[in-house]
């Protein structure tokens, strides 16, 4: 309900100025911090994905990590990370993408999705979209592995940044709370 997502948003720091001025930071760790609303939070995932036949969570590093992993655990799928480059030890697949100034990377353990399956059905989840970009390249970066991303799964949406517009156009985007 709207009410219970509130309180869920009420459970999230806003900290303002950080890591630059005029940035108001979105900071999980009070959620974290917070058994009742990652219970709820956590929850609301299984009984959103539970029947959705997932196969993989694709957690970004390192945010997406925390709620991708409790998911995979919850809903016994495989779970797998998406890392900032030269993290993962064994042969990578990797895919760039463009900041506001230069280039970021993304990787993916080559093997990732290699457990005998023709289309294996991955859910993408991290914290935050912002710009989109982050979450876009990890997009592609499971298509290129051979999964097929049937979601994009994000805590909060910065919807005024309209990031999620590219994802959309080649996969469904779900935001628990927008901010606007
Ligand atoms: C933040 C956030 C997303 C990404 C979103 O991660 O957790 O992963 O930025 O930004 P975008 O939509 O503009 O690409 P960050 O790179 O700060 O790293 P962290 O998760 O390791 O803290
Ligand atoms: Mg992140």
């Amino acid at each position: 309900t709207e009410s219970e997502k509130s309180h869920l948003l009420a459970a999230i720091r806003n900290v303002p100025d950080y890591p630059k001025p005029g940035i108001q930071f979105k900071d999980i760790t009070t959620l974290l911090n917070n058994p009742e609303a990652f219970h709820f939070l956590m929850d609301h995932l299984v009984k959103r994905y539970a029947d959705m036949d997932i196969q993989y969570i694709a957690g970004i590093e390192s945010r997406g990590f925390i709620f991708g992993a409790a998911l995979a655990s919850l809903l016994r799928t495989r779970f797998v990370p998406i890392r900032k480059p030269g993290k993962l030890p064994y042969t990578t697949i990797s895919e760039k993408y463009s900041l506001e100034y230069g280039v970021d990377e993304v990787e993916l353990h080559i093997d990732a999705f290699s457990h005998g399956l023709a289309h294996p059905r991955v859910l993408l989840i991290d914290d935050l979209i912002a710009t989109g970009g982050t979450a876009n390249a990890a997009v592609n970066l499971i298509n290129k592995a051979g999964g097929e991303c049937v979601e994009a799964c994000f805590i909060i949406n910065l919807t005024f940044l309209r990031g999620d517009e590219a994802i959309k156009k080649t996969t469904p985007v779900y935001s628990v709370l927008e901010i606007d």
